[in-house]
């Protein structure tokens, strides 16, 4: 029998650690799944909230997958598309959908995105060459950040804050509103910051300053290293 919980332990475990992993390159089409978040409700406490993961994960983000699944429902034809061939393909898409999947396939991309560059396992500064990247771009770590703040605190209304490559492979700070993701404009998202109020009013009130200098401390820079060679 402890054998047995043993197993199902580590096969849980592993669908925990593997639900979010490898997002550009993900093969699932419709009908998309809400993914487990990759560690438990109350990890990234005392910065995020376990109630503010709760809500983010179970209403927020388990909301873009239902409307994007309904929104696919009646288009057969879309449905064999994985969701960066959607959102890169936004103009090509029939257009009483389009802005249905903009929004709902870009919450859904985002989201995941987000939970999993978090962590609580300690990752707090850029390694290898994305660490190399960063200083030869922002002169220095810190001045990335302040750079990423400064970006973060100018979106204006809900949006979000990226660390991206361009076209040639140089690193940028970029905003997008809404729920637009860069790979609508053929960049590639190494880590982002969801600025919409849910994801930190419950803990910071109007305090976005306060949300971003802490959310630094569970961005988990290993994951965006792997974002960043993929
Ligand atoms: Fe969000």
């Amino acid at each position: 029998m402890k054998k047995a919980l043993l197993t199902l332990s580590i096969v849980l475990s592993i669908i925990l650690t593997q639900g979010l992993t490898a997002l550009s390159y993900s093969k699932e089409t419709y009908k998309f799944e809400v993914k487990p978040l990759p560690y438990s409700y109350d990890a990234l406490e005392p910065y995020i909230s376990k109630e503010t993961m709760t809500l983010h994960h179970d209403k927020h983000y388990a909301n873009y997958v239902k409307n994007l699944n309904a929104a696919l429902d009646k288009y057969p034809d879309l449905q064999n598309l994985t969701l960066y061939e959607l959102l890169s393909n936004l103009d090509s898409l029939p257009q009483d959908v389009r802005n249905i999947v903009r929004n709902n396939g870009g919450g859904v991309y985002n989201h995941e995105l987000f939970f999993n560059i978090m962590s609580n396992k300690n990752n707090p500064v850029p390694t290898g060459k994305l660490k190399e990247g960063i200083e030869s771009t922002f002169d220095s770590y810190e001045n990335f950040k302040s750079e990423f703040k400064k970006s973060a605190l100018d979106v204006f209304g809900s949006g979000w804050t990226w660390l991206v490559l361009d076209k040639n492979n140089n690193l940028c700070i970029v905003n997008t509103p809404n729920q637009d993701n860069p790979i609508c404009c053929g960049l590639k998202p190494i880590i982002g910051i969801d600025l919409w109020e849910h994801a930190y009013y419950l803990d910071y009130k109007n305090d976005r300053s306060k949300y971003i200098d802490n959310w630094f401390n569970v961005l988990d820079w290993n994951q965006a290293l792997k974002n960043y060679k993929n």
